[in-house]
């Protein structure tokens, strides 16, 4: 089978009901999409794939659902405000605006624009003369760092009007609620806090369909640890994260590690996992050490003590942060990627079982004669898991359609089961 393009498979999530344009009727909005009837479903499998590997199969390990919009201190502790930017220039003959590393990187696959300095990398495309990907004209304003945090107002007075921030990482909802979570989980480190959801970011770089979006669901897992433990539980995570890919059905020949050669802000050692995409490598997942770094901060701001008192020893330390954080959307996209199939006359979908939006479809054969048996299966079966029934065309095409949109079983009712109760199972 030819390789299918990321074109190709955006068609295939709209035409089946995964994945459809953000505000379609109004010619969309770049870089948004909506989960459709079965994507949705499917976005929430995983998620629930993921619950259980993370929260309920780990010891000492809780969820939590902080709020989106958080105090702006929480954004000057995190240094999100200071250095969670893009290095942006614009094309000044047709007003194009790129990002400088990317534009290098995209010029000269060997070079490492993440190691340069703003000044640097404006010299570089100067030197080389690199063209605009619009217009090929090679004339760009100076680099101006942008900050991709969204920013919205509150107050309803221009004088008592304050910026906050939508969420760019759940993370800082883990951080803030670390000394409640100790308190009510009456716990010890290293103990893990989880939360699933949204996160917003001004990306202006093409998207890759759902690759790189502005609002987008994260699953992060911020475990508390003692300091010299760190490197321990970085390395558990590291491998704990390519055990998930494996537990949720992705191919591992798709699958590599990368260790970041630019470390973000915050952390003193990182590690992605990458699928191997149409386009190249892109990362799904991520583990940071984070020391000690956002907990400092939080306690230096808010001026609430962080500290964590050893009862064994009595010791008073400020713990450290492993972060694994995983994309609902980037993996999802793998997942797909992973299971489209095209065989001779028909598509086939081979999702894990846990992950299929529906799980069994219950199929009249004739809809005259067999519609009252298959709906009598179909209302047992909707008690335990989400069933289907499909009565209308061909049984070929019913099949087809099935197989398309990942079904694992298919349940055929005809004469037989009206005579034996036995039924036909595809
Ligand atoms: N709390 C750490 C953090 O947010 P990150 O590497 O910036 O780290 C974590 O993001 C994960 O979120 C990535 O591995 C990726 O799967 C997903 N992600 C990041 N930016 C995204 C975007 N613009 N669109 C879709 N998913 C994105």
């Amino acid at each position: 089978m030819e390789e299918i393009t990321m074109k190709d498979l955006a068609n295939f999530a709209k035409t089946y009901g995964f994945i459809y344009q953000g505000s379609e009727i109004y010619g969309g909005l770049a870089n948004t999409w909506d989960y459709g009837i079965l994507g949705a479903r499917l976005k929430n499998n995983l998620k629930d794939m993921w619950r259980k590997f993370f929260i309920q199969l780990r010891d000492n390990a809780y969820e939590i659902d902080a709020s989106i919009l958080m105090h702006p201190k929480v954004w000057e502790a995190s240094g999100h405000i200071k250095n969670f930017s893009d290095p942006l220039l614009d094309c000044k003959e047709c007003k194009m605006r790129v990002r400088a590393d990317k534009l290098i990187e995209e010029f000269d696959s060997t070079v490492i624009a993440d190691k340069m300095t703003d000044k640097e990398m404006e010299e570089f495309i100067k030197e080389k003369k690199i063209p605009c990907p619009n217009c090929k004209a090679s004339n760009f304003t100076s680099i101006r760092e942008f900050n991709l945090m969204f920013e919205t107002t509150r107050g309803v007075t221009k004088d008592s009007k304050s910026t906050i921030y939508l969420r760019p990482e759940n993370a800082q909802g883990e951080y803030v609620n670390f000394l409640n979570v100790l308190r009510t989980a009456r716990t010890k480190l290293p103990f893990s806090i989880g939360q699933i959801g949204k996160a917003f970011r001004n990306e202006i770089t093409p998207g890759n369909f759902t690759f790189r979006t502005i609002e987008f669901e994260q699953m992060e897992y911020q475990t508390f640890c003692k300091k010299d433990t760190d490197e321990k539980q970085y390395d558990f995570f590291t491998e704990y994260g390519m055990k998930f890919m494996e537990y949720i059905g992705l191919n591992k020949e798709k699958l590599r590690y990368k260790d970041h050669e630019k470390l973000a802000h915050y952390a003193k050692n990182a590690c992605d996992i990458e699928y191997l995409f149409p386009f190249g490598w892109g990362e799904i997942n991520g583990t940071h050490n984070r020391t000690d770094f956002d907990l400092k901060n939080h306690q230096e701001l808010s001026k609430v003590s962080m500290e964590y008192l050893d009862e064994e020893t009595g010791e008073k330390y400020i713990p450290y942060i492993i972060e694994s954080t995983y994309g609902v959307d980037r993996i999802i996209l793998a997942l797909l990627f992973d299971a489209y199939n095209e065989e001779e006359d028909r598509i086939v979908l081979k999702l894990n079982e846990k992950l299929a939006p529906i799980k069994a479809s219950v199929l009249p054969l004739i809809k005259k004669y067999h519609a009252e048996k298959a709906e009598e299966i179909y209302n047992k079966f909707k008690e335990h898991f989400m069933t289907s029934i499909e009565d209308s065309g061909s049984i070929g095409k019913r099949y087809k359609r099935n197989d398309a949109i990942g079904i694992p079983y298919s349940i055929t009712i005809d004469d037989e089961t009206l005579k034996n109760n036995k039924v036909t199972i595809q």
